[in-house]
């Protein structure tokens, strides 16, 4: 089992915190203004272990809200990642299982500094699109693109770490969460815990969304800290989340494409 990503994605209200190094990839919302989004992690069993089941749902809710893009939490293919460019597991995981229309849309993930990671495999699904570090800018919000393995502090001292390759990954003192406080920034997105879960944070607005419920699941535990645990589900399932400029919705779905839970935020008019 490898459990070597832990991804995040963040979105800012404003684009001025955006560092200008980090590759930009444009995304423009509807004419109305808003954005869809889905999100999913922890998905690639080769249609197994109801991996199916959830891609169906998520096309029968991509085309009903008319998703603009998706968002790939990570840890893509079990077990071991993909061993080349002319790994089958692409196919069997990936392309062959996602083929609703309404998911041909862009995939944005993360590329891990997994020793097989997955850029070249935009050559044969266009729609993959598998970068380090880099913020989709959608107008209304900007999406960074950030793999946590690094702020694993065991993944440093592990054996294991000769897997990964770090070069170029900045040091980890500083934590996280402390960013994400310091930007103000909304939503924190993941995979890497196999559930489906929304934590509040107790000291600021920050929500903690899980969505690493695309076929592995069932890990059965979860931590709750000081903050607020709203929502946990221990399967399968995907998340929905729709955008605007004053608004955020998003809904868990399971496996059967039922909304499990739902949850919206309006912004206060003057911030
Ligand atoms: C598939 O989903 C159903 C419904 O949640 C669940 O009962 C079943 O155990 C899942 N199968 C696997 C292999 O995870
Ligand atoms: C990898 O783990 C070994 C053993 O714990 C440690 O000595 C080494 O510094 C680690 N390498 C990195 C790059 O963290």
């Amino acid at each position: 089992m490898a459990l070597v990503m832990l991804l995040l994605i963040v979105a800012v209200a404003t684009a001025a915190a955006v560092p200008a190094e980090l590759p930009r990839l444009e995304q423009s919302p509807k004419a109305d203004g808003s954005l869809t989004i889905l999100a999913v992690g922890d998905w690639g069993r080769h249609g197994e272990f109801n991996q199916s089941r959830v891609a169906t749902q998520m096309g029968i809710v991509g085309e009903k809200m008319d998703v603009d893009f998706i968002i790939s939490t990570g840890d893509n293919f079990y077990s071991d990642g993909l061993s080349g460019v002319d790994d089958k597991a692409f196919e069997d995981s990936f392309t062959g299982i996602y083929t609703a229309k309404s998911l041909h849309k862009p995939w944005y993930t993360e590329a891990t500094p997994w020793r097989r990671s997955a850029p070249p495999f935009r050559k044969s699904d266009s729609r993959w699109i598998c970068k380090k570090s880099f913020v989709v800018a959608a107008e209304i919000a900007d999406f960074f693109f950030v793999d946590t393995t690094p702020f694993v502090v065991k993944y440093w001292t592990d054996p294991k770490n000769s897997t990964y390759d770090w070069r170029g990954v900045a040091p980890r003192e500083t934590y996280i969460a402390n960013l994400l406080e310091a930007h103000g920034v909304d939503l924190y997105i993941n995979g890497h815990d196999h559930c489906l879960e929304q934590i509040s944070s107790s000291d600021s607005p920050l929500q903690y969304l899980t969505s690493g419920g695309g076929s592995k699941a069932w890990g059965g535990v979860y931590t709750p800290g000081a903050d607020k645990v709203e929502f946990f589900h221990d399967g399968q399932g995907f998340m929905s989340l729709r955008l605007t400029a004053m608004e955020a919705r998003l809904a868990f779905y399971d496996v059967a494409g039922t909304v499990l839970h739902t949850w919206a935020h309006a912004k206060p008019a003057h911030s």
